[in-house]
Formats: C-alpha cells, structure tokens, sequence
C-alpha cells in the first residue's frame, strides 16, 4: 500500500488566503484545481489565472480538473498557464481524443475523468493515452458532498484494469474523501486521493496535517 499520493483541492480553501492555503500543505504530492464552467457543471469556480498563480505560489506540480464544456477550446489557455497534468471529463466532448492529442503535443501530462455514471469501458480505446484516471464519486460541481459508496466496487475495477495492462497509471479519486473513507478508498486501489474539505475545512492546516497523518498510518 506504500506511496499514497495526496492532492489538495484548493476549491475549498478560501479565495482570500490563498498563497496562505498553499504554505500550508508542505508535503502534499500535487495541488487539484477544479475548473468549472457554469454549463457542464451547476457551478463556477477558478480560471487559468488561478492555475498560473498557484504555479507561481508553490513547488507542486498543479492538475487542472477540467469540468467544462467542450474543453478543447480552452486548452490552450490552460497549458500557456502551466498545468502539469490536464484532466479532461470522457463526458465533456464528442471529441477526447482530440484534446488528448492536444495535450501531449504540448508535453502536458494526460487526465480522463469518469462521472459516477460513466462506466470504465468508455475508457477502452484511450487507455493507453492516459497518465492519470480521476474517479469522480461525487457528482462533480461542489466541494463538500458525500462519498457515493457504491464507487469502492468502481475503484477495484479500475484498479483491476489498470493492473493488467502494461501502462503505468495514477488512479486518482476525487470527491468526499475524508478520514473516515480513506481506508476503504486505498484498500480498493487508488493511489492518488483528492481532498477538498477534509484538507481545508479547518483553519491553520490543521486539516490538513490530521489527513495526512491518517493516510500515513494506512502505509504502515
Ligand atoms: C468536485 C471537485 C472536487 C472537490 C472535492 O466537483 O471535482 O475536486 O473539490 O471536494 P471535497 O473533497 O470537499 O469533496
Ligand atoms: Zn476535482
């Protein structure tokens, strides 16, 4: 079980104290932006500027989560910014592979996002595009809902696939990961946890030292 990676959601940390939000989560693996659009999610939330701006503010490399229509319109803008890795929604455009293309063209790592409703085997004639697979479990558009149960079973599985190929790649899941789930969560397989609230929920990063003290002791 060694080596889980942890990535801040920095959509629940407050706007305000940002550069505050990053100090504060010395040893994090990478840092999760959640890009939302009004249309392909009920929500807005950052830009690339917000991207840019947390590449400036801290060491992490920075995922930008992309829940927006049609993404391949904005990659541009997003890579310019400097993501890391670009996740893209399976269900945001007729056209994947096209954004993939886009992506690795420009030496951007490669993310595939999954709805609660998606099934694994959309993923069938791009999985050897993929660097990271993102298993949402919320439905995406808010920080702070609850962990959908019925995901563990979805996680094995992927987890599963992911084994039995020859590409090596980060299962990621996101959404309602708190410290009560965790264990559960990484039995199942992932290897990278996205934290929003359980992260910055409380102040000082006392959030975020407590999960990651949790998620250590599940590699003991
Ligand atoms: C949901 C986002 C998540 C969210 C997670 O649409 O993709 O990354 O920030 O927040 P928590 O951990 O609070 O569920
Ligand atoms: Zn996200």
């Amino acid at each position: 079980m060694g080596g889980i990676k942890i990535a801040p959601s920095i959509l629940a940390a407050d706007p305000l104290f940002l550069g505050e939000a990053l100090d504060n989560v010395q040893g994090a693996d990478m840092l999760h932006l959640d890009i939302m659009d009004g249309h392909f999610v009920p929500n807005i939330s950052m830009g690339p500027a917000v991207v840019e701006a947390c590449r400036r503010g801290s060491n992490l490399p920075c995922e930008a989560h992309l829940m927006i229509e049609k993404p391949e319109r904005l990659l541009s803008s997003f890579i310019e910014a400097g993501s890391n890795i670009i996740t893209l929604h399976q269900e945001s455009t007729p056209h994947i592979y096209r954004g993939i293309q886009k992506i690795k063209e420009n030496g951007v790592g490669v993310g595939i996002s999954l709805n609660p409703g998606t099934p694994l085997s959309v993923l069938q004639s791009i999985w050897e595009e993929i660097d990271l697979l993102l298993l949402m479990t919320v439905n995406p558009g808010f920080g702070g809902q609850s962990f959908i149960p019925a995901m563990v079973e979805k996680i094995r599985e992927a987890r599963h696939l992911i084994d039995s190929g020859n590409k090596e790649i980060e299962l990621a899941v996101d959404g309602g990961v708190n410290e009560g789930n965790v264990g559960e969560i990484v039995r199942a397989g992932a290897s990278l946890l996205v934290a929003g609230s359980a992260v910055f929920g409380r102040n000082n990063g006392e959030g975020w030292q407590s999960f990651k003290e949790k998620v250590l002791q599940l590699e003991e």
